[in-house]
């Protein structure tokens, strides 16, 4: 199980002020240093957190894989062909949304050869490719069909639940993740999870990835980045051990 930590908040907090700190790069460095396997940003077309410059620099700065999240448009995939990072995931986006709330719609139509376009050319990029979808069956057979490498599982509407409730999600999570592993694809996860809901989905054995942000970044401001990204590792990894 690989923890990747977006560090996306941390530009949430320079962009209030329009200023040059907190810095996103130095977060990530901190976040290394706590056992984060990679780190993941979101330049989003509306560009409210991450910056281009943050995407260049993080590039040239960070040792793990770095993954990129973009929406599939031209414009975005133009941007991570010139980057270029080890990994993107391909993300729905609507300006007005506080933060992604949904897979990616992959039925038919114009986003369907969004995406398709978007992943012919970052493979042509050798770019690992990964879609973030909801932890249906067809999403996941649709993604196998495109062609990517992986898939992430959206665990928003897990997080979203009163712990006593979560089981039928986990179950479903669970489902897709296997599914998505006999095609033959690679499967992450994540949206919403925290120090307190992580551990049921980082157990489900056909995941092998979980992108947190919003959580370690909360918890960073009490007790500092390093430490934090070291908790969720520990409970991300004793997970696995014991389920
Ligand atoms: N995965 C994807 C595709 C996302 O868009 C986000 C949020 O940017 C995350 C994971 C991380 O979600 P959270 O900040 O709730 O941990």
């Amino acid at each position: 199980m690989r923890l990747f930590v977006n560090i996306d908040h941390v530009a949430t907090v320079r962009q209030a002020r329009r200023t040059d700190e907190p810095d996103p790069v130095r977060a990530a460095v901190l976040a290394e240093l706590g056992g984060a396997d990679g780190i993941t940003v979101h330049l989003r077309e509306d560009r409210r957190h991450i910056q281009d410059r943050d995407v260049t620099l993080l590039l040239q700065t960070v040792r793990t894989p770095v993954n990129l999240e973009l929406a599939a448009v031209p414009e975005m995939v133009d941007i991570a062909l010139a980057a270029p990072p080890a990994q993107v995931t391909l993300v729905p986006e609507r300006r007005e949304e506080v933060t992604t709330e949904g897979g990616l719609a992959l039925s038919a139509g114009s986003s369907v050869d969004s995406v398709a376009e978007a992943v012919m050319r970052l493979h042509q990029a050798k770019i690992r490719t990964s879609l973030f979808v909801d932890p249906d069956p067809a999403a996941v057979h649709q993604s196998a069909e495109l062609g990517v490498d992986a898939i992430e599982l959206h665990t928003g509407e897990f997080a979203n639940l009163p712990a006593p409730e979560r089981d039928g999600q986990v179950e479903r999570l669970r489902r897709a993740a296997a599914l998505g592993r006999s095609l033959g694809l690679a499967v992450h996860a994540g949206h919403g999870l925290t120090y307190e809901n992580v551990r049921p989905v980082a157990s489900l054995s056909d995941v092998e990835e979980l992108n947190i942000g919003h959580s370690i970044i909360s918890r960073a401001v009490f007790v500092g980045l390093e430490r934090a990204v070291r908790e969720m590792a520990e409970i991300v990894r004793d997970a696995r051990r014991a389920p």
